[in-house]
């Protein structure tokens, strides 16, 4: 039985293509699995398992070029502000659907109408997101038996992708991470902005809003701190059926956390901290809204972390050891049968939901040379939240250390961006 598979890849832009390959090999253990060259851009696709990234790299900035272009987009003119050189962002989240006719398209800007390849087998269409320069290439696929998309070529040690979506990779460094699917992607949204989001979202693509806990409020999200309030969204299985699938949150079966891909929208409570928190400052340095991070799921989070320090990746700044010994942070984790010990030594967080629900997550530090974009490892044991619990755990875990930074964002505690270049 294939695993849910909404998401067809995300795609990040980039200015040297090949330095950012070489760096979600080297670090990530992903594979090239495909290329495509052409004189408007270069494209490499990255896989493991059901983790699929297009890197691009545009050759040209003339405009008529990348219209014209079957697959290629430009992200630059998206970017807020007076951005005057290319520069590295995570923009397009493609979603692969049954039927491209089923979209809702009033109120969407397409930048690449609707185009037919491959004889029919595939059809492709790009909408401007609603948030900065967030677009989404939407996929439908009939007896596609080629590499990732028509224009790919796979590479000779890869199979034709004649299951695209649920064909396991199992080389050795796939299996060191465990990569399974795309969990969720956070987006930065302006102050007051959520509604008109999750307005798009239903409207283009299904998604529905969901409380993310009992502590959240319908009206104002959950507000997890001054400077922090979450809302979650959810396309759920059977949604790539069609592009909606309404009704189906009362009457369907529970879900199980591969049966979704959730959209978290974060933004500051007020205009009183407009500046000062973590969400603003992001926005600023990306430049505007987008995505801030993508959480990855992994079967084994120690052996990816662990993993992961070996092949160099940098992680944000490690909770303070108060953290593991709080009295409810404590008992949580013995009443789940995980190691103090173990989670302390890799900075590992979790959050207990209900039962013996948990997920365990960490954060990386920005992974662009100038963009302040971060990826999240996740292992989900049943919990179905975002680790909104840490928020609390860490403020309290901070009490009693003098001196130290806690960054707060998106759905958690999350490294401080530092532009490397
Ligand atoms: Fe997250």
């Amino acid at each position: 039985m294939s695993r849910f598979a909404c998401v067809h890849h995300i795609e990040v832009g980039v200015v040297n293509g090949q330095a950012t390959v070489d760096m979600l090999t080297s670090k990530y253990g992903f594979k090239v699995t495909a290329i495509r060259n052409n004189s408007v851009a270069k494209q490499w696709v990255l896989t493991g398992n059901d983790v699929r990234f297009l890197v691009t790299e545009l050759l040209t900035s003339d405009q008529k070029l990348i219209e014209a272009d079957d697959i290629a987009v430009d992200w630059m003119p998206c970017l807020s502000g007076h951005v005057t050189q290319r520069k590295d962002s995570v923009f397009n989240i493609s979603f692969q659907v049954d039927n491209l006719d089923l979209l809702s398209l009033e109120h969407v800007q397409v930048v690449k109408p609707v185009k037919t390849l491959a004889g029919g087998q595939v059809r492709l269409l790009t909408a401007r997101g609603c948030l900065g320069d967030v677009h989404h290439t939407i996929v439908e696929k009939t007896d596609f038996s080629g590499h990732f998309l028509p224009g790919f070529t796979g590479l000779p040690d890869t199979t034709p992708d004649t299951t695209p979506d649920t064909t396991p990779d199992t080389t050795e460094d796939l299996a060191e991470f465990g990569w399974s699917h795309f969990d969720h992607v956070a987006l930065s949204v302006p102050i007051g902005g959520s509604r008109s989001v999750m307005k798009f979202y239903e409207k283009f693509l299904g998604f529905q809003r969901f409380l993310v806990n009992r502590d959240e409020s319908p009206e104002d999200g959950l507000v997890l701190s001054h400077h922090l309030r979450l809302r979650a969204m959810r396309y759920q299985r059977g949604a790539e059926a069609g592009a909606l699938q309404r009704g189906a949150e009362t009457d369907g079966p529970v879900l199980e956390p591969t049966d979704q891909f959730c959209l978290v929208l974060s933004e500051a409570p007020s205009l009183d901290v407009a500046g000062t928190n973590k969400v603003e400052q992001w926005m600023t340095s990306h430049p505007g809204p987008g995505i801030q991070h993508l959480a990855l799921s992994t079967s084994d989070i120690k052996r990816a972390v662990r993993q992961a320090r070996r092949c160099g990746v940098q992680f944000g700044q490690p909770p303070p050891s108060a953290y593991y010994t709080q009295a409810g942070k404590l008992a949580d984790i013995l009443e789940v049968n995980e190691s103090v010990q173990d989670l302390q030594e890799l900075d590992i967080l979790i959050d207990k939901d209900q039962g013996k629900r948990y997920l365990l997550q960490i954060f990386t530090s920005p992974v662009l040379p100038t963009d302040p974009f971060f990826l999240e490892f996740i292992q989900r044991h049943g919990a179905l939240g975002f680790g909104s619990g840490n928020i609390t755990a860490l403020y309290r875990s901070m009490r009693h250390m003098e001196n130290m930074e806690v960054t707060l964002s998106a759905d958690q505690m999350v490294p401080v961006v530092t532009q490397t270049q």
